[in-house]
């Protein structure tokens, strides 16, 4: 069965991460996947999420499915977040999704069920993961020039040059806020052309929301989100909560569609959920198994408990 393999280049970053936890030198620095650290370089659980991990762990009644879209309170918190009523919601839907990961893929999945091998432009550069996501779904990539080298800042004039040539049925992907790998990001003026550009196109903004806060606060990071959402008939968003909730394990994501109307919204998610089905299922609760003996010990010392065994099964 296997013979025919060769053997696949490894992620870059990852091994990166790899190679970093095994230096013993004292003076590394890490500059490999950009999570958050604290001064003594570790990663934390923040304690409102180890409180809100308590309170799930100690108000949990059932381990049965959680259904194909997730958890409706967590889609119904992401939309406040992430469109703020700048779209009628009527023609959104959302759907629970691992990490932003997860979303871009099952996201990629439909427009590729919708345009099979339509193109999808990405800013060159872009974030490694596009590229694969999208041709791994069946679809073609192009870039859209982006970075420039010389200012550091965006060459908006040959983007927005190269995305008003852009027609239907074609797709750009967009960083949100916080542009990775570069860091040169969209002023709210070039946003409102990238909008009016998308518009007279009708080329199909897919927005990869993966750092909203990070940047200039939530409001001011969701300015290029809510411009576009609010601009266009159609559109798709890939919301990852790893970095802004802290919490990169869970696997936090939400996949959002933006269809012309409510009809259209109902007819695409249905393709949406079938694609869900189809790989995964269904996304997990994000309650981090791996950490639950822990949460058990503390929420069974709140209730005078020794043992967290004999704690969670009284
Ligand atoms: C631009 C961009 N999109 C999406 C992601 C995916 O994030 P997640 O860990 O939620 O899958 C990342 C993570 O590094 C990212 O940088």
């Amino acid at each position: 069965m296997f013979e025919n393999l060769s053997k696949a280049p490894g992620d870059k970053i990852l091994a990166l991460m790899g190679e970093y936890a095994a230096d013993q030198r004292s003076t590394k620095i890490d500059l490999g996947v950009g999570v958050y650290k604290d001064e003594k370089g570790v990663t934390p659980v923040m304690t409102s999420v180890r409180k809100a991990e308590e309170k799930i762990l100690s108000n949990e009644k059932t381990k049965t499915y959680l259904g194909i879209a997730g958890n409706k309170g967590f889609g119904t918190s992401v939309l406040d977040l992430v469109l703020a009523g700048s779209v009628d919601l009527s023609r959104v839907r959302i759907a629970q999704a691992p990490g932003g990961t997860g979303s871009l893929w099952v996201l990629m999945q439909l427009i590729n069920r919708a345009r099979p091998g339509a193109t999808v432009y990405v800013s060159d550069p872009t974030w490694a993961n596009h590229n694969p996501i999208a041709i791994n779904s069946g679809l073609k990539v192009a870039t859209y020039p982006y970075f420039d080298t010389e200012t550091r800042g965006v060459k908006f004039a040959e983007m927005l040059a190269t995305l008003d040539k852009l027609g239907a049925g074609d797709v750009v992907l967009l960083h949100g806020c916080c542009h990775n790998p570069t860091g040169a990001n969209l002023s709210n003026d070039q946003w409102d052309q990238v909008a009016a550009s998308l518009l007279r196109t009708g080329a199909l903004p897919f927005v990869d929301l993966a750092y909203l806060g990070f940047g200039d606060g939530i409001e001011a990071d969701a300015y290029g989100t809510r411009k576009i959402l609010s601009t266009v008939p159609e559109a798709l968003v890939a919301f990852s909560g790893s970095k802004n909730f802290g919490l990169y394990r869970e696997r936090v994501g939400a996949a959002i569609l933006i269809a012309r109307d409510e009809k259209e919204a109902d007819i695409t998610n249905s393709q949406l959920l079938n694609i869900i089905r189809g790989a995964y299922s269904q996304p997990p609760i994000t309650v981090p198994r791996s950490s639950a003996p822990s949460s058990r010990t503390r929420l069974c010392a709140l209730s005078g408990k020794k043992n967290w065994r004999s704690c969670v099964t009284a």
